[in-house]
């Protein structure tokens, strides 16, 4: 980070926290489900955080937030506009379903909050870009929850493949295979399946491994095609629209290509599934997940880049108090955040346009 930078952060979110060093951030939390839950107690776990109000529309989701959150004594709210309202609430965390974010998010930084938001940060371009404006000169911290971003494992990796670790990166392979599907009856049910409210599996899902793909590669895709289709939980469960596989090609700047795919219905005894990272260089491979670099050759020995390492769950939730009071750069801001969520709207559009769509089209400049 350059001097400027620092001093830039310094002197604007963090500035309000200068001339109160003790006074603990008071957070409110939009969505107590089950993500929502896990980054409740990701706050609780905080040194320099309060919780002072809880919000959902599920009576019981909050029934089960206030008693995990009873240490703070926060106030309940099935209205979300009452936890931005809120005077002495400081930074506000948003785990609502993904068609929510954005415009959740666009309140709590007009009404001055600092910004924890979860994956994606929006499911339209049009979202992203309300999103990336309502942020920029907000002169508040905005973290969107890609927490892969904050593993030291990963971020050593990538650090070395940077430093030129595999020579110059040519191409990438990546996969977001899982053995099941969502729950059906579970708690999500209501609107992972209909891709108006989660984007589909790409969007809500795959997003992280993209984000990945993107930071690796240090770019984002000019274009890319594809197909998606349902083919084994056909209406099921019954309404269902969103694909339950697809594979994709984006194109990057100097015609680096990175292949995609993604499935809910790998078994889990057969050997590949899972989520991998494939980094292809001039001068070998990298398997992003181990940390593992391949050199070219018959024989040759792999490298170890980075050991698996203890990592902390809460890490990134912790990075983003740090930028709010210590005016430390957010982990994932929200030119990330919404890079991310557009590689991942691009090759969605792709898969339901079947044919080429390009990053311009898209329409928003990140
Ligand atoms: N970063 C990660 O690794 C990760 C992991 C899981 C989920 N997520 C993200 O978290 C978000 C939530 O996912 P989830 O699995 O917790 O879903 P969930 O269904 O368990 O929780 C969502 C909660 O939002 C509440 N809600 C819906 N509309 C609301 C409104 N208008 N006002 C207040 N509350 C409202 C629901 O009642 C529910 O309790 C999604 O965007 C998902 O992509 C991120």
């Amino acid at each position: 980070m350059t001097m400027d930078r620092r001093i830039f952060l310094l002197g604007s979110a963090a500035s309000a926290y200068a001339f109160q060093s003790e006074k603990p951030v008071g957070t409110g939390m939009i969505g107590v489900g089950n993500r929502g839950s896990f980054l409740l107690q990701g706050v609780l776990h905080q040194p320099n955080a309060k919780v002072i109000a809880l919000c959902d529309i599920k009576p019981d989701r909050l029934d089960k937030a206030a008693t995990a959150a009873a240490r703070d004594n926060p106030a309940t709210t099935a209205d979300w506009r009452r936890i931005i309202e809120n005077k002495d609430v400081d930074a506000v965390f948003i785990a609502t379903p993904p068609n929510l974010h954005s415009e959740m998010a666009i309140a709590a930084l007009k009404a001055g909050k600092n910004v924890y938001c979860e994956k994606p940060i929006g499911i339209t371009p049009a979202q992203v870009r309300a999103l990336l404006d309502a942020a920029k000169g907000s002169g508040k911290v905005f973290v969107a929850g890609q927490q892969l971003r904050s593993m030291k494992q990963f971020g050593e990796t990538v650090a070395k493949i940077h430093q030129g670790a595999i020579g110059e990166v040519i191409m990438v392979k990546a996969q977001r295979h899982a053995p099941a599907d969502l729950d059906h009856d579970g708690t999500s049910g209501d609107w992972y399946f209909d891709v108006t409210k989660s984007g589909g599996y790409l969007i809500e899902q795959s997003v992280h491994n993209l984000d990945l793909c993107n930071w690796v590669i240090g770019a984002h895709p000019t274009r890319a095609c594809g197909f998606g289709a349902i083919v084994f939980y056909k209406n099921d469960p019954p309404g269902r629209t969103i694909f339950d596989c697809g594979s994709i090609t984006f194109d990057y700047p100097g015609g680096l290509k990175m292949s995609f795919t993604q499935n809910v219905f790998h078994p889990a005894s057969m050997p590949n599934g899972g989520q991998y990272v494939y980094v292809y260089g001039t001068k070998g491979g990298v398997d992003l997940t181990t940390g593992t670099m391949y050199p070219p050759g018959r024989g040759a020995q792999p490298v170890v880049l980075s050991a698996k390492q203890q990592e902390d769950q809460f890490a990134h939730i912790a990075m983003f108090f740090d930028s709010v009071t210590k005016g430390t750069p957010p982990p994932v801001d929200v030119k990330i955040g919404a890079t991310a969520a557009l590689t991942a709207i691009l090759g969605h559009q792709a898969m339901v346009q079947e044919k080429v769509v390009t990053w311009n089209d898209l329409g928003v400049e990140v």
